[in-house]
């Protein structure tokens, strides 16, 4: 189905046309004052340049035009040659009553198969998923889900951290503790040898420990250095151990991810490049683009309309290792093979612009990509506390994910104590309205913004929070469930009745807009500011009127069809959001 602004401009377009002018100067946009018109073309201002003439004069030949049209119940020029319209009810009402029956619900679809990879979440193994990976999850699954409910195939990756330092500082200490582990033999032999079952908790301290005493102990951290470049290499013992602790790791960032509804095509990780290196290298050599520079290997980025001083990527160190941008670009040779993407987006913080852009580049230089390929990179802000820095525990500390996920359950519990109204199981409903309050209270802000993490807000039932947002869907289920309308039923409006209804429509029809928007520009947040519009006029309107006690029959009937359109549309909303809804609260 064709979004609302698609269709408008085309009618435009032919009025354009039928008074001589160019179709093209025919765009219709939502409108930014919709206290004048609910959508506007400002075509007669480009018309002016072309045609030399006024833009009002263009507006009102336009507007003539239009006159007939049964889609515009009000045209009017405003000057300088503004065109504002409005629609009829019977045009809105049809719209919103075919995207209720719309397999879509009225998301325009890809106009040709797709394919993106999109790379998110990113935790780093053995080291326990902090709030820092938080918004890679939240807004990384909401983009994917974003582009499939858009018509995109697309395979998120959660691309580990599992072949750095980190494990190899583990490893180190494991050493310490357990010299007597066969994967410490120097004929370990996997065949016969095998690893002990790690202990998760020793692992989660593990790392902290490690990272601390090899600040203090040289010795200690050139023995995790030559461990890890050993693991890279295929060291039998130490991969296998490696391999263990990426086990235990991946279950326990899946119980977050979990809770989170969260959930991954691809477990890949660094690792996974290490079978594409040697083609990487191959092919940057024979490019002539490998070069080498203080003893690492590297190839120049840089163009000419930088800004900035761009450094070459190092693709091996002076010790033969490999880096992130390694096993970045090696990845990318792997996704190619496998998956043949259009699109590959990446999510982490802002940060790391430079890197990506570095690989990107480095990427389309080597040909290790086609030219068409679109590589795109998220930055996103930080999730500061309330003093304005990165959010800590109270302690100072680096705050856990699962930490946080049950501070805001409780937060949740302790709302609903009073409530009369819950049925079934309290914590859980608690905590899907805990998770709710954190995805929309992180996901609201443009994700490049840095945002302030404020639990009481979030949890508020008023104003743009996941709670009212699903405070929303639970009085829309109760007037369902009294009027005896299942969810999934279709029904259709039978005309607007009065301006908070029209108001609502309109809301429901940039839908499709709104769901393209996000899309193109990877803001969940523009999803969010929809759906808060339309909790908002949903509220005004079951306010304004008794629809179960309505006497006229037909205006009863069309009230139940807009709020069961309604909830149609908001939980579509709340599904690419990955926010789960309750039945009540
Ligand atoms: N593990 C990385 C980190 O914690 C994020 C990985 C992002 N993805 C990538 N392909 N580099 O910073």
């Amino acid at each position: 189905m064709k979004k609302i602004t698609s269709l408008l401009s085309e009618v435009v377009a032919c009025a354009f046309e039928k008074c001589g002018y160019d179709p093209k100067l025919g765009v219709v946009t939502v409108s930014d004052r919709m206290d004048l018109c609910q959508f506007q073309c400002n075509g007669a201002f480009a018309g002016a340049k072309l045609y030399k003439k006024a833009p009002f004069m263009i507006a009102n030949d336009v507007k003539t035009a239009l006159e007939t049209s049964e889609i515009f119940g009000k045209v009017e020029v405003a000057n300088p040659g503004f065109l504002n319209l409005t629609l009829t009810d019977e045009f809105l009402a049809g719209y919103v009553n075919e995207m209720a029956l719309d397999a879509n619900l009225g998301v325009p679809q890809a106009e040709s198969e797709e394919t993106i990879v999109l790379d998110y979440g990113g935790p780093n193994v053995a080291k326990p998923l902090h709030i820092g990976h938080l918004r890679s999850a939240i807004i990384g699954e909401a983009i994917k889900r974003i582009a499939r409910a858009t018509g995109r195939k697309v395979i998120g990756d959660v691309h580990l951290g599992d072949w750095g330092t980190p494990i190899g500082l583990c490893i180190a200490e494991y050493m310490e503790r357990h010299p007597e582990w066969d994967c410490f033999k120097p004929d370990f032999d996997p065949e016969k040898d095998s690893v002990p079952e790690l202990d998760a908790k020793e692992l989660n301290e593990i790392y902290p420990y490690a990272s601390a005493k090899s600040k203090e102990d040289p010795d200690f951290k050139e023995k995790a250095h030559e461990i890890t470049s050993l693991f890279q290499k295929k060291h039998l013992g130490y991969e296998a151990l490696r391999k263990e602790i990426v086990k235990i790791s991946v279950q326990d960032a899946k119980r977050s991810y979990d809770k989170l509804d969260v959930e991954f095509d691809l477990w890949y990780g660094e690792s996974d490049a290490y079978d594409y290196i040697d083609e990487l290298v191959e092919t940057l050599t024979d490019k002539g683009l490998l070069y080498e520079s203080d003893g690492a290997m590297v190839v120049d980025v840089a163009e000419e309309s930088d800004k900035i001083t761009m450094p070459p990527a190092i693709i091996k160190k002076a010790d033969g290792s490999n880096i992130y941008a390694t096993t970045d670009l090696a990845t990318i040779i792997q996704r190619r093979k496998d998956f043949d993407p259009d699109r590959i987006w990446y999510l982490t913080d802002k940060r790391q612009a430079l890197h990506f852009t570095q690989v990107f580049r480095c990427a389309k230089k080597a040909g290790i990509v086609g030219d068409n390929v679109e590589f795109k990179f998220l930055g996103f802000g930080t999730m500061n506390g309330a003093d304005g820095k990165p959010f800590k525990t109270r302690d100072g500390g680096v705050m856990r994910l699962s930490d946080l996920i049950d501070i805001a359950t409780e937060g949740a519990l302790e709302k609903l104590k009073d409530s009369e109204y819950i049925s079934g199981d309290k914590a859980e409903i608690a905590q899907k309205i805990g998770v709710a309050a954190i995805k929309f209270g992180d996901l609201s802000n443009h994700p490049t913004k840095d945002y302030v993490f404020d639990l009481d807000k979030f949890l508020s039932f008023d104003g743009k929070t996941g709670t009212y947002l699903l405070y929303t869907v639970t009085r829309i289920n109760s007037i369902l469930k009294k009027a005896d309308i299942a969810y999934n039923e279709k029904r259709t409006i039978n005309g607007i009745y009065t301006d908070v209804e029209r108001e609502l429509a309109l809301t429901l029809a940039l839908t499709g807009e709104v769901f393209q928007r996000a899309f193109e520009e990877m803001t969940p947040s523009t999803i969010c500011d929809n759906a808060y519009n339309i909790a908002t006029a949903f509220s005004r309107f079951y306010h304004d009127n008794h629809i179960l006690n309505e006497a006229d029959e037909e205006k009863k009937k069309s009230w139940l069809a807009l709020s069961l359109i309604t909830r149609y549309l908001l939980t579509k909303h709340l599904d690419v959001l990955a926010i789960e809804y309750v039945e009540n609260m």
